[in-house]
Order: structure tokens, then C-alpha cells, then sequence
């Protein structure tokens, strides 16, 4: 199987990024095996843009799958390479929380976290969600 984070990195490749110059890629494993990825997409108008996290999870849920074992991120400036760990943000966070366990695996460049160590308290409509 394809290593995770080399897929975040062939992802970040297709990262949209012409406004804060920022390339990030993200790859999803899903219960099941497959590998989802995602890119950030900018837009004209900034707060339009999206997440590569967060693209991949949406792309995931639409391709039907809604668990997932671990996600890889690769983020640096355009034109680095993605060495240094880039964690990803809070609502990243809060979407993943949706849909992945604490035990959800947030794999950076250099090193692995849990989604509860990053996200230890979450928003839920009710107590058991959080
Ligand atoms: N970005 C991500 O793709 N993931 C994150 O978790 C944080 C930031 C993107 C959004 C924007 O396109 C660029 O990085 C700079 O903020």
C-alpha cells in the first residue's frame, strides 16, 4: 500500500494556493483500505477557500465512506518541500471529530498524533459527542 503521507505529498502538488502561496495536501485512510486526498483551493474571495483536510474528508463522505483509520498532512510554502510538521487547523479539527474516533490517527512530518491529543474537547449537540 502507497505510504500515507507520500500520497499527502503528490496531493500538494495539485494544491490551489495563488493567494497566500501555501501548498497543502492531505490523504485519508479509510476503514476499508482506500486512500482519499485532498488539496487546499483558494479563491478571489479568501474566506471561500478550503482546507486540504477538510476536501478530502468531504470528497471521502461523497464517495461514500465515513470511517477512517488516519489522515497524513503535507504542508509548506510552495516551492519547499513539506519537511516541517503543519498541524492542521481548528476546524479541520472539529469536521474530522465528526467522523473519527479518538484513537483517529493525525500523521505530520515528523511524527504521529491522536485527533483527542490535538482536539481534546469538541464541539457536540450532545454530551456523548463530545
Ligand atoms: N490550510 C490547509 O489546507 N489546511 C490547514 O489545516 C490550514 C491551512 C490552507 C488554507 C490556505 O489555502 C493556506 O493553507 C494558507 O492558510
Amino acid at each position: 500500500m502507497q505510504d500515507l503521507f507520500t500520497a499527502a505529498s503528490e496531493a500538494r502538488q495539485r494544491a490551489y494556493c495563488p493567494y497566500s502561496h501555501f501548498a497543502v495536501g492531505a490523504a485519508l485512510l479509510t476503514e476499508d483500505g482506500e486512500i482519499i486526498t485532498g488539496c487546499n483551493a483558494e479563491n478571489a474571495s479568501y474566506p471561500l477557500g478550503l482546507c486540504a483536510e477538510r476536501a478530502a474528508v468531504f470528497r471521502a463522505v461523497s464517495e461514500g465512506h465515513r470511517r477512517f483509520r488516519a489522515i497524513a498532512i503535507a504542508g509548506a510554502p510552495e516551492g519547499e518541500a513539506p519537511v516541517q510538521p503543519c498541524p492542521p487547523c481548528g476546524a479541520c479539527l472539529q469536521v474530522l471529530a465528526e467522523f473519527c474516533g479518538d484513537a483517529f490517527e493525525i500523521r505530520l512530518a515528523d511524527r504521529s498524533y491522536t485527533l483527542r491529543e490535538l482536539l481534546p474537547v469538541r464541539f457536540g449537540l450532545t454530551e456523548d459527542a463530545r
